[in-house]
């Protein structure tokens, strides 16, 4: 396991960027253990746990790409033959895809379910700045059949007990990772005084 050298926690983060396109080499079972453990590190009021995680490794991507589309097309979304080709180049280099999914803590009190959603966003955040310090990067999609009810209940999340968030694709980029442009943080700031 290599964390990038010279880049400490904070650069890190600033660098991170998504990028679509990855490809082989993934990471291996330490670092998906290490990104994992960096995702359950997340805030979590009561202590719900109710993060989950599945793991779509790069020998079952194909297959998995085939039910994604069959079962978003039943859903009622039209995919054109070259979005549908566009997904498969994209997904036949991704090495690992990570279906995202949080256990609904119904009627909580203490934990309303905004709090619930906030704390598998910091989870998944985790995860990629993870991936990105190991030198991986990764995406977070909501495409690939994430809002119909087949795709989840096909990753073993069911509609009434789990929130399926999306997806993670992790591995190398295929092309190098340019900077982003990021906004200034104190345009959405303000210092509040007392009237
Ligand atoms: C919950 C969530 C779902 C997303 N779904 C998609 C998606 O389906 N398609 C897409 O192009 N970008 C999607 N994005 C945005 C990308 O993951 C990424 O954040 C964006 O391209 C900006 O890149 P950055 O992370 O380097 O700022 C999603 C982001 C989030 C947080």
């Amino acid at each position: 396991m290599t964390i990038n050298p010279g880049m400490d926690h904070v650069e890190s983060m600033l660098s991170r960027r998504s990028n679509k396109l990855v490809q082989a080499p993934g990471p291996d079972a330490g670092q998906i253990k290490l990104m994992l453990q960096t995702a359950v590190c997340a805030p979590d009021h009561s202590a719900l746990r109710a993060w989950r995680f599945a793991m779509i490794e790069q020998a079952e991507i194909a297959a998995f790409t085939d039910l994604a589309i069959a079962a978003t097309r039943r859903w009622g979304r039209e995919i054109t033959a070259q979005k549908e080709q566009n997904t498969r180049n994209w997904m036949s280099k991704v090495p690992l895809l990570i279906g995202l999914a949080y256990k609904i803590s119904h009627d909580n009190s203490k934990v309303p379910e905004i709090e619930q959603t906030l704390s598998m966003g910091a989870a998944v955040m985790n995860i990629q700045n993870a991936a990105h310090a190991m030198g991986f990067a990764s995406y977070w999609s909501t495409g690939l059949g994430s809002y119909t009810e087949e795709v989840p209940e096909a990753l073993g999340f069911d509609s009434l007990d789990y929130r399926f968030v999306g997806f993670l694709a992790v591995g190398t980029p295929i092309h190098p990772t340019t900077p982003a442009q990021r906004p200034d943080p104190m345009t959405m700031t303000h210092v509040w005084k007392p009237k």
